[in-house]
């Protein structure tokens, strides 16, 4: 399929795009470069042997996108481009609605009129708000107890998407959650390099094994979880990337919801301890106060890809940290 990819300079999108061209798929990539650099194209072109077609385009920008859409001939959009710091979401709610949900709105708009029928949606397991389940299947409800606005744009493109598919009846939606995307390219060539002061644990860990960051604040050891820290679905993001290719191969009409994770938790402790074994270093660690909005477990049950997309994650977090090291020695040899 000829595949138009929305983000797909960014983390994910990069390692998905190598993931498509492997399995054959021509793609091409609109990215503004907000959160992610052209070199990445070199970096794709290494791996894969293909530099893929770039568009330096906004989606807030409907002519610029609607042009593309009508000349590129394309079969499918997978649309990762979005704005996702949960804490930048509550300072900007306006910039997350414009981008994400407006955006959102012009891809679908640009699709229509040129006839696209197909597309990908990167959601994210926050849709499933605080309800204290702990693992969470495709029939949780959503939409409950949201903990920042960048969830609320997750959930109120979601409910865009499904309407769009009541309207046309030609059209094929693939919604996936994923739950907590971690690692790099084994290449050393692609990982995740986000600006600024990271929020997520991994590329904490990453900045305070570099010495960037002085000490990894562990925000509470007192839930109730077998330590005492949190307890997430850490996602090999090279599985994550291949769920794309799985869930293209099965599109049908309708709106469909995946989860893509590992079904299995991993705590806080649990995950510095295999980035220790990983590295061989100690990490300097302390442990402060919860973190506002933080739940103790939140898991993925991922049958339902299992069981229609013939998909499972086959890599653990040890696979992650070692790929996530090899990357940081990447970066550092330039
Ligand atoms: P990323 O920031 O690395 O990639 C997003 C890409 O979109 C970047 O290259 C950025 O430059 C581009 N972009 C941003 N605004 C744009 C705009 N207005 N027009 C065009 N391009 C724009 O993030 P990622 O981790 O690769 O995430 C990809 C998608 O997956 C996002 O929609 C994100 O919300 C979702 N997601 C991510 C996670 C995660 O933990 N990484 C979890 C769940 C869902
Ligand atoms: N953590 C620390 N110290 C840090 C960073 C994180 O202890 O410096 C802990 C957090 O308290 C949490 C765990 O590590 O217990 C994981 O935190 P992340 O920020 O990496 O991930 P979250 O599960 O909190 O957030 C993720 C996505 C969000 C999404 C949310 C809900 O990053 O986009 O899941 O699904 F909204």
């Amino acid at each position: 399929m000829k595949i138009l990819a929305t983000g797909g300079t960014g983390y994910i999108g990069s390692h998905t795009v190598v993931e498509l061209i492997a399995s054959g798929h021509e793609v091409e990539i609109l990215d503004n470069l907000s959160n992610s650099k052209e070199s990445v194209l070199d970096r794709i072109n290494e791996i894969a042997g293909v530099r893929p077609k770039f568009f330096n385009a906004d989606i807030c920008d409907f002519n610029a996108l609607s042009k593309i859409m009508r000349e590129g001939n394309y079969d499918a959009v997978i649309h990762f481009a979005g704005l996702k710091a949960v804490g930048e979401s509550v300072e900007k709610p306006l910039e997350y609605f414009e981008t994400n949900v407006g955006g959102s709105v012009n891809v679908l708009k640009a699709m229509r009129e040129a006839g696209i029928n197909k597309i990908i949606f990167s959601s994210s397991a926050t849709v499933y708000g605080d309800q204290g389940l702990g693992f969470y299947d495709e029939e949780a409800q959503t939409g409950i107890k949201i903990a920042c606005p960048y969830g609320e744009t997750k959930y109120m493109i979601e409910r865009i998407l499904m309407a769009e598919a009541v309207a046309r009846p030609e059209f094929e939606c693939t919604i996936l959650r994923y739950f907590n995307p971690i690692g790099a390219h084994p290449s050393g060539l692609l990982g995740e390099d986000p600006n600024g002061i990271p929020n997520n644990l991994m590329p904490v860990i990453m900045r305070v094994s570099t010495g960037d960051i002085p000490e990894l604040q562990i925000y509470g050891d007192d839930y109730d979880t077998e330590d005492g820290t949190c307890i997430r679905d850490y996602i090999h993001v090279v599985d994550l990337a291949k769920g794309h290719v799985s869930a293209l191969d099965k599109m049908k009409t309708g709106a469909e919801v995946y989860n893509l994770g590992t079904n299995k938790g991993t705590s806080v402790l649990e995950m510095i301890k295999a980035f220790e074994d990983a590295s061989g270093k100690k990490l300097p660690t302390k442990v402060v106060a919860r973190r506002a909005g933080d739940v103790p477990v939140h898991c993925a049950i991922a049958d339902k890809a299992n069981r229609e997309l013939g998909w499972k994650a086959e890599l653990d977090v040890a696979d992650a940290c070692r790929d996530t090291l090899n990357y940081l020695a990447h970066e550092a040899r330039g």
